[in-house]
């Protein structure tokens, strides 16, 4: 469970909080839209949650620990439970499909068992990426190459890695952007079902709310930081 309490986040120097006391409850399995204009501060408010930013005042609970109080370890496992889905899918390009999907396994593999995998993957591990790939659909590119990938393929495959990550909660930032609408409502789709399935809360901005009302159980708007709901869940 994601509970933000009234977050206040202000970068240094500048004159108005990027977000203005945001109060927002996400249970297990529950999907939240967020969604505004380019500045709302859509970004700053999901990299609140994993701590890539300070929040200036408020509280962020996350299983009902105060992210701002973590710190060293505790601020990594933090980071392993929270999957973190990019606007510019961060895949490693000149990487197999599966290698990509496998980082999502780093925060509970040590360093030696990561670069022992990128050589000699073993079929244990190869048969979880691909399970995961089977999830979003695209099994058959397991061994691709990930520069051979469309930009609805290389989103699934940012989707494949997060449930590697086995996380509690996944944090979209504007999944979707780059794709074509009907793509871009395939995506959609599929993490709101995943999320839901897997018992994960979701929180993933989006520019537009067209079709946000039909998949989302959530929908709040940020406008100058300012946090308004559009639609609540109904328990
Ligand atoms: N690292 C930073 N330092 C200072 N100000 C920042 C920083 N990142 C964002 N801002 C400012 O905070 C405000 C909110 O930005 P944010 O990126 O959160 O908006 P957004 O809703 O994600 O926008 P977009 O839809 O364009 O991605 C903006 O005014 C932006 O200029
Ligand atoms: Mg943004």
């Amino acid at each position: 469970m994601i509970v933000l309490d009234e977050v206040v986040v202000r970068y240094p120097g500048a004159q108005r909080p990027a977000v203005d006391g945001a109060s927002l409850l996400v249970k297990t399995g529950e999907s939240v839209a967020l969604v505004g204009p380019s500045g709302s501060g859509k970004t700053t408010l999901l990299r609140a949650i994993n701590r890539l930013v300070p929040i200036t005042s408020g509280t962020i609970l996350v299983d009902g620990v105060a992210v701002e109080s973590l710190q060293d370890k505790a601020l990594r496992a933090l980071r392993t439970r929270l999957a973190m889905i990019a606007q510019h899918h961060d895949l490693v390009d000149r990487l197999r499909v599966h290698q990509n999907v496998m980082a999502g396994a780093l925060g509970r593999w040590s360093s030696l068992h990561a670069l022992r995998y990128l050589a000699f993957p073993l079929r244990g591990e190869l048969d979880e990426a691909r399970n995961a790939l089977a999830r979003v659909g695209i099994a058959e590119k397991l061994r691709a190459p990930t520069s051979a990938l469309s930009g609805g393929e290389r989103q699934r495959v940012a989707i494949a890695r997060a449930l590697v990550q086995q996380p509690h909660a996944i944090l979209a930032d504007e999944p979707i952007a780059s794709l074509d609408p009907e793509l871009a409502e395939q995506i959609v789709a599929l993490l709101t079902t995943l999320a839901k399935e897997s018992g994960i809360a979701l929180i993933c901005s989006l520019h537009q709310v067209q079709f946000a009302d039909r998949y989302f159980d959530q929908i709040v708007r940020l406008e100058g930081g300012r946090l308004e709901r559009l639609k609540s869940s109904v328990a």
